[in-house]
């Protein structure tokens, strides 16, 4: 969703920040649930359902389903869609394919938001050295973002050092209609963009990029969601929620609170597809 520029992001108590962390493990379960089943042959709305099974088990409730009429419970974004694609069982996974899956849970009405981009086929991995630059890139680039999810700091540090990060991993498109926005009693709780506001403890962010092979420009299909590159050109997307605290970023949505990640790129590593597909897998690695 676009930001919208007027209310302040809401400030939680350690007790609320509690809620949407139980939020962010039933959303991080879920998505971990929907990727490990991404095979070739696989249909969206299979997809779908798993997700939303996963969720109401955990006795949560997908967010994203009635959102502004939104009919499913995750978005399954694939090749050239960046974000906001619908499940159906007309959208069927074929090896080489990328798909994005967002997913969110609301928890005692606070919200966790999470997105990853896996490879359809090949044990998960990219059928190209370009695709799997891509998600690498897109990943790593949602890490340095997050590891600015400081006390003191601004929106717009974590905005730069998304753009940073993909900028120095190549001559990627970045998507700047959408990009992240504040989270907790409501999915979408912005805070001014621009120069942005400064970051205190008990403040929640969901941060999201999106990058492209080509140009970055968008365009929305007639089913009033789907977000297509205008040239046809691959995209990746990956999101997490963060809570901002006294002891640094807080990744909701991570297994870990983000503490691996974090600390490969502490280490001056790339993170390198912490969301395994198959889920055998939660750790960072350094890499080239
Ligand atoms: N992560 C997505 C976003 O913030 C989730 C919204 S999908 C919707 O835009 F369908 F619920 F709108
Ligand atoms: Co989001």
């Amino acid at each position: 969703m676009r930001l919208r520029r007027d209310e302040p992001i809401e400030v939680k108590t350690p007790a609320q920040l509690a809620i949407m962390r139980e939020a962010g493990l039933v959303t991080a379960a879920a998505l971990r649930a929907a990727a490990a089943a991404v095979e070739p042959g696989i249909s969206t709305a299979e997809l779908d359902f798993i997700a939303e099974r996963e969720i109401r088990a955990a006795g949560a409730t997908p967010s994203f389903k009635g959102y502004h009429g939104y009919p499913a419970s995750i978005c399954t974004s694939v090749n050239e869609q960046v974000v906001h694609g619908i499940p159906g069982p007309g959208q069927v996974l074929t090896a080489g394919d990328v798909i994005s899956i967002d997913c969110g849970a609301i928890v005692a009405g606070w919200h966790g938001d999470a997105a990853v981009t896996v490879a359809v086929g090949d044990g998960g991995r990219p059928a190209s050295a370009e695709l799997a630059g891509l998600l690498s890139a897109c990943e790593t680039a949602l890490w340095h973002g997050l590891s600015r999810a400081v006390p003191g700091g601004r929106l717009t540090d974590i905005s730069h050092a998304v753009e940073r990060a993909a900028r120095a991993a190549g001559p990627y498109g970045i998507v700047r209609d959408y990009t992240g926005h504040g989270i907790g009693t409501a999915m979408h709780n912005y805070g001014r963009a621009g120069r942005g506001p400064v970051l205190t403890e008990g403040m929640a962010l969901a941060i999201e990029p999106m990058l492209v092979l080509g140009d970055a420009e968008t365009e929305v299909l007639a089913d009033d969601w789907t977000v297509i590159t205008r040239d046809g050109s691959w995209a990746a997307h990956f999101e997490h929620t963060v809570a901002i605290t006294a002891d640094g970023p807080w990744v909701l949505t991570a297994e870990d609170g983000g503490q691996a990640n974090l600390a490969a790129l502490r280490r001056g590593g790339r993170v390198w597809q912490a969301t395994t597909v198959g889920g055998s897998s939660t750790s960072a690695s350094t890499g080239s």
